[in-house]
């Protein structure tokens, strides 16, 4: 497995690639044995690989102490419940929870951990003289929650604009948070890879009255993250794009504000006590997680942030930024105005999630002629439609990149593009 032990040392892709069954060494000589291309995975905006090691402990998990949590007294069943919540903790610690025991609330994906704020805490708090702030740039999962809320409630809701370079427009912020209850921000974008000034905006938000989600789940896996220092009051993200299992995504929240919300879904283990006449809900995070959770998924999330940490967020960062540059320079260089690369130009600005544009090309069929090579990009709207209005394109080429990936990628990625050009020009 993939150790870094020299701080100051780069990520060693030749090292890391080696700890993921679908795209090692044995893998690819598989896969060219049987007549077909090198795999270069280029989604993990979308989903990530999994690593072994997480892949291992879910097995284990399964073939060793699989039982339901917090319900059984036998042996397996406590240690069951001791490795969910220790993966809990980890998974707290990692985002620097400041009680990562009680502040992290498992859920289905970062979707559902939205829908869990708009539910158990918006509709207590917000009326429809309220206004909830968000972006242009917001995935769905941050959008369409809060349109049934202004649906149902009256709540209205107010945008933050982009720039031409793909930043938030900040200027007006004062006045854009008059009114306002709830400001919902993305870290950084899905299909922009904009990282947001979500510290300065939460500081702007506190000070207006209001309270800040941030979406995290494009940002947790790729950064450093610590809720304090970026001072929401909410963070979600999932599982699935960090190296762990999908069915399983997070809520950070502060404990005060989990302590007077109210359940999600009602059910098993979200209780304190039922009769035939009402129920008292368990405390934080418990109350929130009616019903069997997704138990291997969590403690293969704890093994996935296990990892990441391992390899050491700082360089994981690092490693995205150097890749991301040398990708839009090679693009720029190889194709200039035939291209069109979304977001911000300068890569420090921005995430290892590159939107295309590119001769015209309809992006469904560049996604076919790259899978052709073996390349994987998502083509689409990236459940981000306002988004795709304000830049004037029904869809984009995304290209995203991660731990496993290098230059060897984001060439065969440069000159996948040339064979479309040759088919379509
Ligand atoms: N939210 C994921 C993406 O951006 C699915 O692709």
């Amino acid at each position: 497995m993939a150790i870094m032990t020299d701080e100051a040392a780069a990520l060693d892709v030749r090292q890391v690639v080696e700890d993921f069954p679908l795209l090692c060494a044995r893998s690819q000589d598989a896969r060219r044995a049987s007549g077909k291309r090198r795999l270069v995975y280029l989604d993990s905006a979308a989903s990530s690989e999994l690593p072994q090691c997480v892949l291992d402990t879910m097995e284990r998990y399964y073939e060793t102490t699989h039982a339901n949590v917090h319900r059984g007294v036998y042996q397996i069943a406590e240690a069951a419940t001791q490795c969910f919540e220790d993966a809990r903790a980890r998974i707290g610690r990692f985002v620097g929870a400041p009680d990562p025991a009680r502040e992290i609330v498992f859920t289905r994906n970062a979707t559902e951990a939205v829908n869990l704020v708009a539910h158990s805490w918006a509709r207590d708090n917000l009326s429809e003289n309220d206004t909830v702030l968000l972006t242009e740039m917001e995935h769905h999962a941050n959008m369409v929650p809060w349109l049934i809320l202004a649906k149902e409630r009256g709540v209205k809701l107010r945008f933050l604009e982009i720039d031409d370079d793909g930043e938030l427009v900040l200027d007006d912020l004062g006045r854009m948070l008059d009114g306002v209850k709830l400001v919902g921000v993305t870290l950084m974008s899905n299909v922009l890879g904009t990282l947001n000034q979500v510290t300065e905006i939460a500081a702007a938000a506190h000070a207006a009255g209001a309270l800040v989600i941030a979406d995290g789940a494009q940002y947790v896996p790729h950064l450093p993250t610590d809720v304090t220092g970026i001072g929401c009051d909410f963070l979600v993200f999932s599982g699935h794009k960090m190296l762990g299992p999908t069915g399983v995504g997070v809520l950070w929240a502060r404990a005060e504000l989990l302590d007077r919300m109210r359940p999600f879904m009602g059910g098993g283990e979200m209780i304190s006590d039922v009769r035939l006449d009402g129920f008292e809900p368990a405390e934080p995070p418990w109350r929130f997680e009616a019903g069997t959770p997704p138990i291997a998924e969590a403690i293969g999330l704890g093994a996935a942030v296990d990892y990441l940490g391992s390899l050491g967020m700082q360089r994981v960062r690092e490693h995205d930024h150097a890749l991301s540059a040398y990708t839009m320079d090679a693009l720029a260089e190889r194709y200039g105005h035939d291209i069109t690369v979304f977001g911000p130009r300068d890569p420090k600005r921005r995430g290892a999630v590159l939107s295309l544009a590119f001769m015209g090309i309809h992006p469904h069929d560049l996604s076919q002629v790259l899978d052709d090579q073996g390349i994987c990009v998502r083509a689409g709207h990236h459940c981000a439609k306002p988004l795709m209005r304000r830049l004037g394109v029904p869809a984009t080429t995304r290209a995203s990149f991660y731990v496993y990936n290098d230059t060897t990628d984001a060439d065969a990625l440069v000159d996948g593009l040339a064979e479309a050009a040759r088919l379509f020009r």
